[in-house]
């Protein structure tokens, strides 16, 4: 078992493993800070300036870290089940009372009982969801509308490339790949590299062999990509899980963020 906790390192030492993550990240997806803000923006707008929130499959907190800086009043509880992402997130917000973390497998029936609290006003989730199979994404969906109170939001920002539009995703896909390339030929860092470097970390290294056990190497495949959704699947999928509303409220060419009102 491992031992590593906040107390392990500094907060200097959190910050930069929070901060490579972000901008490995950025790497796959240079708009991210736009998903958030527009996230923020309709959690504020529809569940008011002070929302109980639940940053589902969290990773390291980086919606939470957002969330804080804008909406003083809100609190977060993030969950996920990688224990080295979430070492990180609770060493870089070991001094933030508002942020609380727990490990729940989304895939187990009984994750909400896991959560800190019966419903909450708010639960976004980026760049996750699409580690589902479809058949496992359309229970959780049904989960989280009794996770989410009545008058709560939903937001999924992720991969939802549209069938319908075969050329234009190719060409999108074609273009950013280039653009990725461009950028690992000047030294930028992506998923395989990244998980290299926090399992030669010596404060990180039980916990990511921990997380290797769990979900595998990343250099052989510790996710499957292949079951991705088109955008009005998501939409169709939370009216039927049981959500007043649900909309597109922002999209790229091969991503989309979609709200279920509850
Ligand atoms: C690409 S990361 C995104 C993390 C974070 N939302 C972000 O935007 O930085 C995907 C996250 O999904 C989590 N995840 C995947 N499968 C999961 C499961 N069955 N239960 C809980 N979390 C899961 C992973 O551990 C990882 O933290």
């Amino acid at each position: 078992m491992t031992q590593v906790t906040a107390a392990t390192a500094d907060h200097a030492y959190w910050k930069a493993r929070q901060d490579s993550w972000d901008r490995q990240q950025e790497w796959y997806l240079p708009d991210r800070e736009e998903r958030f803000r527009v996230m923020l923006e309709m959690t504020e707008a529809l569940t008011g300036p002070e929302p109980e929130v639940l940053d589902l499959a969290c990773g390291t907190g980086s919606i939470s870290g957002r969330l804080l800086a804008r909406l003083p009043g809100a609190r977060t509880t993030g969950a996920d089940l990688d224990p080295a992402l979430l070492a990180i997130a609770r060493g870089h917000f070991a001094d933030e009372p508002r942020a609380r973390f727990v490990t729940v497998d989304l895939t187990d029936p009984d994750w909400p009982a896991k959560l800190l609290h019966r419903r909450y006003d708010a639960v976004l989730t980026a760049t996750a969801l699409h580690w589902m199979r479809t058949d496992a994404l359309s229970r959780l969906y049904g989960q989280l509308a009794g996770v989410v109170r009545e008058g709560g939001v939903f937001l999924n920002a992720d991969h939802m490339p549209d069938p319908v539009t075969p050329r234009i995703n190719e060409a999108a896909h074609a273009f950013d790949k280039a653009r990725r390339e461009r950028e690992a030929a000047a030294g930028r860092q992506g998923w395989v590299e990244w998980w290299q470097e926090m399992a030669a970390d010596p404060v990180l290294a039980d916990v990511v062999a921990e997380r290797y056990r769990i979900f595998g190497d990343p250099a052989r495949g510790d996710h499957a990509d292949g079951q991705f959704q088109s955008p009005a699947w998501h939409v169709e999928m939370l009216r039927g899980a049981g959500f007043a509303e649900s909309r597109v409220v922002w999209s790229s060419p091969g991503d989309a963020v979609v709200l279920g009102l509850r």
